[in-house]
């Protein structure tokens, strides 16, 4: 019988123990075995009791819960070769034939480079004395099939990867909750919001919740002078009425010469230009927190569902798949080219070539 290994990587997001539970149920009542590999790659390099088997009582519970039960971690050994050689000992070991990683595009990059190594590392591992030949021979196949899970939202190929809506959810919660308080004493709120490089988070919560302005890397302000536009703006909405005002900022915002927009420095241009008595909220890791809403629990569990029959599909010379949504339909689209293209959207943003980043979104 098959022998697929699940494993969750990099930042967590609410969903992946949705995933993990997904592919042991599906899994094993495909006559699958299934195992998890706990702390991410990390639990890869060390192996033992990292890599265990699973059933159906191993994962009760776990499609309410936030985080992700088995662990992960920002592996560094992995990063280099002899971190994947030993990666490769452990699962030959384990006799696992597949493995299926939900995590982010540094992850899934991981993944891939994995499978293009394994008939080397299978051959080094011999080499060395520590497989014999008829092990090399019996695991020269190894699947890996990638779900992104990330709240950023920022991986090219699929619409929405697992944890973005339930941390808009979060964020919005959050806003609400500053609202009150900002209309109590008519204050002004500086929000930042997580997402890198990715804008995402910020532009749906900041919709979500009628904020006044937003801040995303993808758009930097056209104006040179962009405090004055947002002044403008802010001023207005006082004008109307309005009793609060709430600014979103995205952690990775520029301005449109390249410069880092800081919510502390937009804290003093509103108490300085129009004297609003202000706060800053930066809501960190709250965002990644807690119970996966209905659509994380529901596109966790389908994807998970095509992982398992992706890994059943697969055959030695096909690309690694990636599970993906475009308009409402899990499809799948190969690994490599998605975790390229999304490093080319990060590259062109560091690079300060909107136009490209802008483009290459719009294609994905
Ligand atoms: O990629 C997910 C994310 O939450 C980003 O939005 C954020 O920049 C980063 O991870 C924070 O990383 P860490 O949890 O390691 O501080």
């Amino acid at each position: 019988c098959r022998k697929i290994c699940v494993m969750t990587s990099g930042g967590d997001s609410s969903g992946m123990n949705a995933v993990v539970r997904a592919v042991v149920l599906y899994g094993t009542s495909k006559g699958c075995d299934v195992y998890a590999v706990y702390e991410g790659y990390q639990g890869l390099v060390d192996g033992g009791h990292q890599i265990r088997k699973m059933d159906s009582h191993s994962v009760r519970g776990f499609l309410s819960v936030g985080g992700t039960s088995i662990g992960t971690a920002r592996c560094m050994a992995f990063r280099e070769r002899p971190g994947r050689l030993k990666a490769a000992h452990n699962l030959v070991k384990t006799g696992v034939d597949s493995l299926i990683i939900c995590g982010g595009d540094g992850s899934l990059s991981g993944a891939n480079l994995f499978r293009s190594e394994w008939p080397s590392l299978l051959e080094e591992l011999r080499k060395t004395g520590e497989i014999s030949e008829e092990q090399e021979k019996l695991h020269k196949n190894m699947s890996i099939v990638g779900l992104v899970g990330s709240i950023d939202n920022d991986m090219s190929g699929t619409d929405i990867t697992i944890g973005a809506v339930t941390s808009v959810h979060r964020i919005c919660e959050a806003i609400d909750a500053v609202n009150t308080t900002a209309l109590s004493h008519s204050r002004a709120f500086v929000i930042e919001a997580m997402g890198r490089h990715c804008g995402w988070l910020t532009l749906a919560s900041g919709m979500a919740s009628g904020a006044d302005f937003i801040f995303i890397p993808e758009r930097p302000p056209a104006e040179d002078d962009w405090e004055s536009a947002m002044c403008n703006v802010v001023k207005r909405h006082r004008d109307l009425g309005k009793r609060k005002t709430i600014i979103v900022v995205a952690e990775g915002a520029l301005d449109k010469h390249l410069k880092p927009i800081k919510v502390n420095d937009i804290k003093d241009i509103l108490t300085d230009r129009l004297g609003l008595d202000t706060r800053v909220t930066v809501l960190g890791h709250t965002q990644r927190g807690g119970s996966p809403c209905a659509f994380d629990r529901i596109l966790a569990t389908t994807q998970a569902i095509a992982a398992v029959d992706a890994v059943l599909a697969a055959t030695p010379d096909s690309p690694s798949p990636l599970i993906c949504m475009n308009e409402n339909r899990t499809t799948i689209q190969p690994l490599m080219a998605s975790v390229e293209k999304t490093q080319q959207v990060a590259q062109a943003i560091e690079t300060k070539d909107f136009a490209k980043a802008i483009s290459l979104r719009d294609n994905q």
